[in-house]
């Protein structure tokens, strides 16, 4: 990825100074990048960048760590880097170094990463909360640990040591929650991608065909893009649909099911995630129609719940209830929708939650609750809606012809001022429109 350009430095920059304000005077940030990890003997999986360290700074390299000291009178932007090695770099490629760190990304100092350890203490005196996240470091946590425990033997004799150490969640991750206009810029893009993304894999989409060549086209229509999975595509045929987390992608497709996909494209380590689910020979079977009906309803009314003010359960609460209708209706389940909803029935068809926050991670962070109480939508947030109803084969109870029969509709929906805005309606959902693109074969 290319260094960033100007407007892109000034955004990185106004993250900085906000998570600064947040933190106050005597705060201190600790932002390990991500390391890269070992596929097999010598070989490295594609290498993904910490989502807050590249959020803070933009910067693509491993073993590197980022620290926001505010007043710091050598600057407040320091960043730790890989140190420039002529040998190194024609085996794995260029790195910035500490002069590019400068140059190229607006630190204010910066260092070899071997220095950290000796300026750890200097950092961390005088600090009281440190905004570093224990546990999800294992080669910076004893550091630091042993760092306090010296400056909390030097503090008998004058040098504050730290009080409080913060996991991210209530700074940096409340702002992550809402998306800037340069964020939901690329978030648009990967969500307008992936949807076509989709359509190339409906239109590709053959009985007989397999589950791997579909997710091929998906794959191809990414990478032509400058884009990558944001998590593991599942593309399953007729009952496969109904694991949920299915990634084999490996069986051969059969006339008469139906192909449930759930793939997104990440663009600059923001990742769209869209499921659809169609017939592999392009016409939905009655039995299919009547479930999908109920699953697009059910998604239908849950985006439009997607405003601000209201609670952010609400998506789930009315997707639950229209669902747990659908199943009555279709004879899954007996009785009065809210008992069974209250004693949890409707699990045994739907066992997964309606939606999650959307952005550099595909399950991005930002709380859900606060206080104990779900929180209320705000403007540039951006969430899932993927209601689904899996009827597992040789359901006891159930009619036959619903049997193995799963079905997931997932778009990823904005929350604006105003209406709820679907980025990802590039791909069609009605049945008519599916059947349509389809026949266009
Ligand atoms: N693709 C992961 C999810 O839908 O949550
Ligand atoms: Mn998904
Ligand atoms: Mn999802």
């Amino acid at each position: 990825m290319p260094a960033p350009a100007a407007a892109e430095l000034a955004e990185y920059a106004a993250r900085r100074a906000a998570l600064i304000k947040a933190m106050g005077p005597d705060g201190l940030a600790i932002i390990p990048s991500a390391r890269e990890v070992i596929r097999n003997r010598d070989s490295h999986y594609r290498f993904r960048q910490d989502s807050d360290f590249l959020y803070l700074s933009g910067f693509q390299e491993p073993d590197s760590v980022l620290v926001l000291a505010p007043g710091n009178q050598d600057g407040e932007f320091l960043m730790f880097v890989r140190a420039r090695d002529a040998a190194r770099e024609i085996w794995d490629g260029r790195r910035a170094g500490p002069e590019g760190a400068v140059s190229q990304y607006g630190a204010d100092q910066a260092f070899v990463i071997d220095e950290l350890d000796k300026q750890l203490q200097g950092l961390l005196s005088g600090r009281r909360r440190v905004f570093y996240t224990f546990g999800e470091h294992p080669e910076w946590d004893p550091k630091i640990a042993a760092v306090v425990r010296e400056i909390r033997e030097v503090s008998r004799r004058g040098a504050a040591a730290p009080t409080d150490f913060v996991a991210l969640e209530t700074t940096l991750h409340e702002q992550r929650l809402i998306k800037t206009e340069a964020e939901l810029k690329l978030i648009r893009h990967a969500c307008q991608v992936t949807a076509g993304a989709h359509v190339r894999a409906m239109q590709a989409t053959q009985p007989g065909g397999w589950e791997w060549a579909v997710a091929a086209e998906i794959h191809h229509e990414f990478e032509r893009h400058d884009m990558q999975c944001g998590y593991g595509s599942i593309v399953g045929g007729g009952e496969n649909a109904c694991i949920l987390h299915y990634k084999e992608n490996e069986s051969q497709l059969n006339n008469g099911d139906l192909l449930l996909i759930d793939a997104g494209g990440e663009y600059r380590g923001y990742t769209a995630d869209i499921t659809r689910t169609f017939p592999i020979n392009g016409r939905y079977s009655g039995a299919q129609k009547e479930v999908y009906e109920v699953v697009l309803a059910a998604q239908l009314a849950a985006i439009a719940t997607l405003t601000a003010g209201n609670a952010s359960s609400r998506p789930h609460e009315v997707a639950t209830k229209a669902l747990t209708e659908g199943m009555v209706a279709l004879g899954l389940l007996e009785g009065d929708v809210d008992t069974l909803i209250a004693e949890g029935k409707h699990r045994q068809f739907y066992m997964h939650g309606t939606g999650h926050w959307l952005g550099l991670d595909v399950h991005d962070v930002g709380r859900y609750k606060l206080d104990g109480v779900a929180r209320n939508f705000e403007p540039g947030m951006v969430m899932t809606v993927e209601p689904g109803l899996y009827i597992a084969p040789g359901t006891e109870g159930v009619d036959p012809r619903f049997h193995g029969i799963g079905i997931r509709i997932e778009d990823d929906v904005l929350v604006t001022g105003g209406a709820p805005e679907v980025l990802t309606s590039g791909v069609p959902k009605a049945v008519a429109e599916v059947e349509a693109l389809m026949a266009g074969r």
